[in-house]
C-alpha cells in the first residue's frame, strides 16, 4: 500500500534522543521522508506536560530545541517534510476538544498506557490532560487527513482509537477525515540495557551505564559499550536467551551496519568478545558524531533554528487549517468570513 501522507510525532521528553529511539523510530521517519511520500513530523510538546514531573518550563524549552535540532541533524529535512513544534498550531487543540466530546469516558479509560501511568500516579495526581492525552494524538494525525503513520507497537492502542474517531465523526457528522492504517515498526532490534542486559534499554534504567543517547560524548559512548556485561562463555553467538549480553551487542552492530545481526556472529569466529565490543563502539560513535555535531551547530544559531520552526509551522498550518475549518462546519460551528 503507498501512503500519500504520513504524519508521526515525538515528544521532547529527553535531552537526547537514545538509540531505541533513533533505530526504532526516527531512521524510519528519514526513510520515508527520502521515499519520496509527503511526510509531517511534530515535536509534540504538548503531549509532554501530561505529568507533573515533567512541567519544568525550563527544561521543557531546552528539550523541545534540542529534539527538534536533533531530528534536522538525523536527517529530517525541513524543506522536504513539514517539521514543526506541536504548539505552534492551535489547530490540534481546537480539533482535540472536538474529538474529546464524540470519546466515550469509558472508552478513554481503556487505554492501556493510560492505565498503566495513572496506576503508578495515583488518581489524585493523576491530570485530565494524561486521561484525553490519546484524543490529542488522534487530533495530530486526523488533522493532516494522514493516511500512514508510523508508531511503535506501544501506540497501536491509540491509533485505534484514532481511526474509531475518524469513523464515527464521519457517519454522525459528514466524511471530514481519513481513516489511517498503522505503520506499526516491528522494533528491528530490542536494546537491552548494557549493564544489566535482562532489562530494556530505557530512560528509568536503574544504572546510567546501561543506556546510550546520540548526544553523549564519544568517549562516554565507547566506554559504556566496553564495559557491556557479557558472560563467560567466550564465544559470540546470536542468543537472546542464553547470551543476551552479547547478542545486545551484536542488534546494535546489525542495526548501524545495516546487516542481519544473526549474519555478523561468523565476523567474530575465534575472535572474543573485546572484538566485537570495539566494532561495535567504532560503528555507534562513528553514527552518532556527526549528527551530535550538527545538533551543536543547529542549537548556536537559535535565529535559523527559530526560521525553520516558524517554517514549519506555517506549514503545517496550511495543511491543517482547512481540515479544521472543515471539522468545525461540520459539526455546526457557526462560521465568519
Ligand atoms: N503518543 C506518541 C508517543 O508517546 C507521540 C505522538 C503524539 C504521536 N502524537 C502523535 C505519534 C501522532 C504518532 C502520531 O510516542
Amino acid at each position: 500500500m503507498s501512503f500519500q501522507r504520513v504524519f508521526s510525532g515525538i515528544q521532547p521528553t529527553a535531552d537526547s534522543f537514545h538509540l531505541g529511539n533513533y533505530f526504532g523510530a526516527l531512521k524510519h521517519w528519514v526513510r520515508i521522508q527520502n521515499s519520496g511520500v509527503e511526510t509531517v513530523y511534530a515535536v509534540v510538546d504538548l503531549h509532554s506536560i501530561t505529568v507533573e514531573a515533567q512541567q519544568d518550563p525550563k527544561q521543557l524549552r531546552r528539550r523541545t530545541l534540542v529534539s527538534y535540532a536533533q531530528l534536522i541533524a538525523m536527517g529530517v529535512d525541513p524543506q522536504k517534510s513539514v517539521l514543526f513544534v506541536q504548539s505552534h498550531v492551535p489547530e490540534h487543540t481546537q480539533l482535540a476538544w472536538v474529538l474529546q466530546c464524540i470519546t466515550g469516558f469509558g472508552e478513554a479509560g481503556r487505554m492501556t498506557q493510560f492505565k498503566d501511568k495513572s496506576g503508578k500516579e495515583g488518581t489524585d495526581h493523576t491530570s485530565v490532560g494524561l486521561f484525553t492525552y490519546p484524543v490529542l494524538m488522534a487530533a495530530d494525525i486526523l488533522l493532516y487527513r494522514a493516511t500512514g503513520v508510523p508508531v511503535g507497537e506501544d501506540q497501536r492502542q491509540h491509533l485505534e482509537l484514532t481511526r474509531d474517531l475518524a469513523q464515527r465523526f464521519n457517519t454522525r457528522f459528514k466524511k471530514t477525515f481519513i481513516v489511517p492504517e498503522p505503520l506499526i515498526q516491528k522494533a528491528t532490534a530490542k536494546f537491552v540495557d548494557l549493564q544489566n542486559p535482562t532489562g530494556k534499554m530505557s530512560k528509568s534504567a536503574q544504572t546510567d551505564g546501561g543506556m546510550i543517547n546520540v548526544l553523549d560524548d564519544p568517549k562516554q559512548i565507547s566506554k559504556r559499550i566496553k564495559s557491556a556485561v557479557t558472560d563467560n562463555e567466550g564465544v559470540v553467538r546470536f542468543d537472546r536467551a542464553n547470551q543476551p549480553g552479547v547478542t545486545n551487542l551484536l542488534s546494535i552492530l546489525g542495526a548501524v551496519t545495516g546487516r542481519d545481526p544473526e549474519s555478523l556472529v561468523a565476523d567474530y569466529d575465534g575472535k572474543g568478545y573485546g572484538a566485537l565490543k570495539g566494532d561495535v563502539a567504532d560503528a555507534v560513535v562513528g553514527e552518532f558524531e556527526p549528527i551530535a555535531t550538527r545538533t551543536r551547530e543547529l542549537l548556536d544559531d537559535p535565529a535559523e533554528l527559530e526560521r525553520l520552526m516558524a517554517l514549519g509551522a506555517g506549514r503545517a498550518r496550511d495543511i491543517a487549517a482547512p481540515i479544521l475549518k472543515a471539522a468545525y462546519d461540520a459539526v455546526g460551528f457557526v462560521g465568519i468570513q
